[in-house]
């Protein structure tokens, strides 16, 4: 009897995913909760909302789900995975308490002050006139952060003091993120070049995917506001075996033994934001699952099945399990509504994806996008993520920007130097 899994999410990432899971020989059904109009293709879509917990919960005993895989961090913080474990159900995707690694900034931060990981110094605050106060001190640049979720936008580097504390006002005056921001951390600046290191986790056991880099502001030249991502790809060249033995060794494993000695083991995708700096390390943040757009590229190159990962990682059997990988590269371009990540339009017609789509070596995923009638309409402020393998970072470029070119609504929206920094450092 093939398997009956759930797919919990709705983004570019879950369409990734359910793509991906789609072509096991181990599938019998795919749900998806709620999905997009990409998804809609290849899963069938339930209307339910991945925080609906009792609503989940109910779906997946009604319909006699094997696995449930969640995708964004929302149902994850929110308690879904022990909710569905409690019912005997295998999950996909860290508990509750394990979820903080991402739910909350200031536990992170204070987990990696007490096992000794490598992160930029911080304070962390509930008073706006003391981290003002601190901010006075330690002078611009610097990074202000909700300790919340806020969908990728809520860390805001500020390179002047003046931004600074307009940054504290947004967060902690005018409340521009609600309770994410009851509580901010104040973080040194740090320069250098960002790399995800993503890897599933099983309790104990570490399984790293291949490496990848995103580009997460909104501008050209990686300027303007964060956004979830507007693209990404891999491998990334900046991740040598040198530095990935590093951040194993000094990152991973630690992060890991830290979370289960304190009680909150962690099983699912545990995903590093590192910044590396001349060789050297530090740790950004951490996510509780998969990169959007990451996932992406790294499932396009993604040779193995990926059912029986997410199953080892639910039952924490992971060891001695490897994963095998498409020598080329996959480049992600994420198509947004102009005006995102401020305030966008919706329901604007989407014309080109078949088109996109039908090219070689070509895969459009859905983020924001449902259909209105037979069309397909924007939904979200990422609207697509097109993507494409080459042979070098170059070819993947110049094949995704292809495809990207086909497709077309009033107001879209892409960079078009995603990948410049592998491009550089390959020509050095
Ligand atoms: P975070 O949510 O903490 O990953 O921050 C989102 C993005 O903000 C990161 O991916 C970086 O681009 C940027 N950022 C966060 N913290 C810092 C920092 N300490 N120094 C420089 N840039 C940062
Ligand atoms: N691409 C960044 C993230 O998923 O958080």
């Amino acid at each position: 009897m093939g398997k009956r899994i759930l797919l919990v999410g709705g983004g570019g990432r879950e369409h990734a995913l359910a793509w991906k899971i789609k072509q096991s020989p181990l599938l019998e059904k795919l749900y998806c909760a709620p999905g997009n109009a990409g998804i809609a293709k290849i899963a069938q879509c339930v209307p339910i909302d991945g925080e609906d917990l009792p609503a989940i919960k109910a779906f997946v005993l009604e319909n006699n789900i094997d696995l449930v895989a969640i995708g964004p961090e929302g149902p994850l913080v929110a308690g879904l995975a022990d909710v569905l474990r409690q019912e005997g159900i295998a999950v996909f995707g860290p508990s509750k308490a394990a979820a903080e690694i991402e739910g909350s900034k200031t536990f992170m931060k204070g987990l990696f002050a007490k096992y000794n990981i490598p992160t930029a110094k911080y304070k962390s605050f509930t008073n706006a006139d003391d981290a003002i106060a601190y901010i006075k001190k330690e002078g611009a640049p610097i990074v202000v952060k909700t300790s919340g979720l806020a969908a990728g936008k809520g860390a805001i580097v500020c390179q002047t003091l003046d931004e600074a504390l307009h940054a504290v006002k947004r967060v902690m005056v005018d409340r521009e993120f609600g309770s994410a921001g009851d509580s901010v951390v104040v973080e040194e600046f740090l320069a250098g070049e960002e790399l995800s290191f993503i890897a599933f986790v099983d309790g104990k056991n570490v399984l790293p995917l291949a490496g990848s880099q995103d580009h997460k502001a909104v501008g050209e030249g990686d300027t303007g506001p964060n956004t979830g991502g507007m693209g990404a790809y891999s491998p990334a060249p900046i991740l040598t075996d040198q530095l990935h033995e590093q951040v194993i060794k000094q990152v991973m494993i630690p992060t890991v033994e830290a979370m289960a000695a304190e009680g909150r083991p962690f099983k699912g995708v545990l995903y590093a934001g590192l910044m590396i700096n001349n060789g050297e390390m530090k740790v950004l943040e951490f996510n509780a699952r998969f990169g959007d757009p990451e996932t992406q590229p790294l499932l396009m190159r993604m040779k193995s099945d990926l059912v029986p990962l997410m199953e080892a990682s639910a039952t924490g059997s992971l060891a001695g399990v490897s994963i095998e990988w498409d020598s080329r590269t996959a480049l992600c371009v994420v198509q947004a509504a102009g005006g995102y990540p401020g305030s966008y339009k919706k329901g604007l017609p989407i014309t080109g994806i078949d088109a996109a789509d039908a090219l070689a070596d070509v895969a459009v995923f859905h983020a924001g996008t449902k259909l209105d009638g037979d069309q397909v309409v924007t939904a979200g402020g990422r609207v697509l993520g097109v993507t494409a393998l080459g042979d070098g970072i170059k070819e993947a470029q110049q094949r995704a920007y292809e495809a990207v070119d086909k497709i077309n609504w009033d107001s879209c929206y892409c960079r078009r130097d995603i990948g410049y920094r592998a491009i550089t450092r390959i020509e050095k």
